[in-house]
Order: structure tokens, then C-alpha cells, then sequence
């Protein structure tokens, strides 16, 4: 029997947060839900996790720069974005979610969120000083008034050791948020 997402295409752009681990986890729910999963990643996020791990779970080429003459997609931002059901952005770094908020589009990850009319979903992680900074904030208030959803971050256990604000969501809270807007109407096709 066909998974509940069978048919749908998400988006998984993984930015460099020690939380980039728990995104794999992310990726091998959405496909053992039979969603067809593309994961582009930052440069700082290779330095966390290997893309080799993304290919072998979503069994699809990673893309971590615009600029790779034998990829599989001339333009990837366009051609991804346009694929996309919906887009994910996990975890969504500090400098991430300023870029996005400026409309910047200098790297792969936030290129496609200004190329996609597909649903952005983010799920921030962080340490608690940066989650709770005004810069953040305002950040992240921007990103909500245009549209975004915005998934955590919660209070927990940090990688510094602390317990505050800044973990990400786990994985199946943040596949239970992606299943949740694709069955919802913006989601719907
Ligand atoms: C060990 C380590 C852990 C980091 N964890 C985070 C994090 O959880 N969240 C964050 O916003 N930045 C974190 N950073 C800083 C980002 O990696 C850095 O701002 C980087 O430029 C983000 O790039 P990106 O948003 O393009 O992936 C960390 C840096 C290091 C060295």
C-alpha cells in the first residue's frame, strides 16, 4: 500500500547546526512515507553531516552549491523549487533565517525558498542566547508575516550542555508539521 505522502515532493535544505544529524532522521520518515525527497545543503551544513548520508537516504544527488556544471539540474534552485510540494528548511540557522528574511538568494538553500511557491516550512535550532535575540526574533516575526511556518525551536537540552531555548523540533514533530500542511489547504493539489 502506497505511504501517506506518496506522490508528494518535499524539499529538504539542511543549513550547518549540530541538530543537521536529526535531519537524516527527517528524511528517512518522509520516504518511508513514500514522499519523494530532495535535499540541498549550505556549505557550513557539510561540515556537520556528509552529503553522502543524504544521498543514500532520500536516493537522490545532494546539491550544495548553484554552481556544479555536472548536476543534474541547470538552474536547481528554479527547477527544486519548482518540484516542490514544500519545502523544508531544517534546521534553519541563525544566519539562515537572516537571509531569508533579507530575501537573499547567494546560496542554494535560500535561492529555492525565493524560487518555490510551495509552502516554506523552517524548524530553527540554535543556542539559547542567539534563539532569544532580538536580531532573531525579528527575524523569524518577519518570516511568520509572510507566510512561513514556523516549526520550534523548544526548550531543552542544548548542545552547549544548557537547557533553554533553542533545540530543534524532533524529527516526527517536524514530519507531523510537513503531513500536516500538505493535507492542508495550501498543501493540496
Ligand atoms: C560546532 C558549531 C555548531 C553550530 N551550531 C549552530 C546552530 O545550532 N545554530 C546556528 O544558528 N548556528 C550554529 N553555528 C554557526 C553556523 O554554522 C554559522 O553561522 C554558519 O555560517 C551558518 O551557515 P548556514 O546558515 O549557511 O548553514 C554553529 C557553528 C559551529 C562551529
Amino acid at each position: 500500500m502506497a505511504g501517506t505522502l506518496a506522490g508528494r515532493v518535499v524539499v529538504v535544505g539542511v543549513c550547518g547546526s549540530i541538530a543537521a544529524y536529526k535531519v537524516a532522521m527527517v528524511v528517512r520518515r518522509l520516504r518511508q512515507d513514500d514522499a519523494e525527497v530532495h535535499v540541498l545543503m549550505t556549505p557550513a551544513a557539510t561540515r556537520f553531516v556528509g552529503p553522502v548520508t543524504f544521498r543514500a537516504l532520500s536516493h537522490h544527488p545532494v546539491i550544495t552549491e548553484m554552481w556544479d556544471p555536472h548536476g543534474r539540474w541547470d538552474e536547481p534552485h528554479v527547477a527544486l523549487g519548482e518540484l516542490a510540494d514544500l519545502y523544508l528548511i531544517a534546521p534553519a540557522t541563525a544566519d539562515t533565517l537572516g537571509r531569508l528574511a533579507g530575501g537573499l538568494a547567494g546560496d542554494v538553500v535560500c535561492a529555492t525558498a525565493l524560487a518555490t511557491r510551495a509552502p516554506i516550512l523552517v524548524a530553527p535550532a540554535m543556542s539559547d542566547a542567539m534563539a532569544e535575540s532580538p536580531a532573531v526574533q525579528e527575524n523569524l516575526a518577519r518570516l511568520r508575516a509572510r507566510g512561513v511556518h514556523v516549526v520550534g525551536p523548544e526548550r531543552g537540552p542544548l548542545a552547549s550542555g544548557k537547557v533553554g531555548l533553542g533545540r530543534m523540533a524532533e524529527p516526527e514533530v517536524i514530519v507531523a508539521e510537513v503531513a500536516a500542511l500538505l493535507s492542508g489547504p495550501a498543501g493540496r493539489r
